[in-house]
């Protein structure tokens, strides 16, 4: 499945692996991790073409006025897990199942998967605390010049298996991401297609 790195007009890639509730993460890539600077914590990675495309697309929304950040990239399974727990303590298994993986079934533990925050008058903003906030439009339909797709987008939720995120970005490349932008479909159904 992995063909070679992307170039312009491939519709695959090395970076189309399918991690979901069905496809668990087997440390079957190697992608470079790197380490990232984030004004909203330290200790974040991602991978390396994920975060330089990440960075032109947070340019871009900032010329639009609006200031994002890494919230949350890499992952390894233990801090899944935590995050599991932590999330399960507060909000409960319903929420819990709904909106977070189960370790190991985390696409964030490939470094491909960022989750944006806004920084607004000082403080951030983070997952719902952004609703209705014209930045999730500006992201939503810029995303895929920089190779981003909305993994979990709504009224998607019997395919992609999670609720609404309009803050988890997945790095997939440009041209698919276009693909998948234009065709309003998800990554599960792009991978049918092929
Ligand atoms: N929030 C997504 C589903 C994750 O935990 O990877
Ligand atoms: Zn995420």
């Amino acid at each position: 499945m992995i063909i070679k790195e992307e170039e312009n007009g491939d519709i695959l890639n090395k970076y189309l692996i399918l991690v979901n509730r069905n496809h668990e993460f087997k440390n079957q890539n190697d992608y470079e991790i790197v380490k990232i600077k984030s004004e909203y914590a330290n200790n974040l990675y991602l991978e390396k073409k994920t975060y330089e495309q990440f960075l032109k697309l947070k340019k871009l929304i900032l010329s639009k006025g609006y200031e994002i950040e890494v919230e949350s990239g890499y992952r390894s399974k233990k801090q899944q897990q935590i995050l599991w727990n932590e999330i399960l303590s507060k909000n409960g298994l319903k929420y819990t199942l709904k909106y977070v993986a189960t370790p190991n079934f985390s696409e964030h533990q490939t470094g491909l998967a960022v989750d944006f925050c806004l920084k607004e008058d000082n403080k951030f903003l983070t997952g719902f605390q952004m609703s209705n906030k014209e930045v999730l439009h500006l992201v939503a339909t810029n995303a895929h010049n920089f190779g981003f797709i909305i993994r979990y987008p709504k009224e998607k939720e019997n395919i992609t298996g999670y609720g609404y995120e309009p803050w988890h970005l997945r790095y997939v490349g440009t041209s698919v991401a276009t693909y998948i932008y234009q065709k309003s479909i998800t990554l599960e159904e792009y991978l049918k297609i092929l």
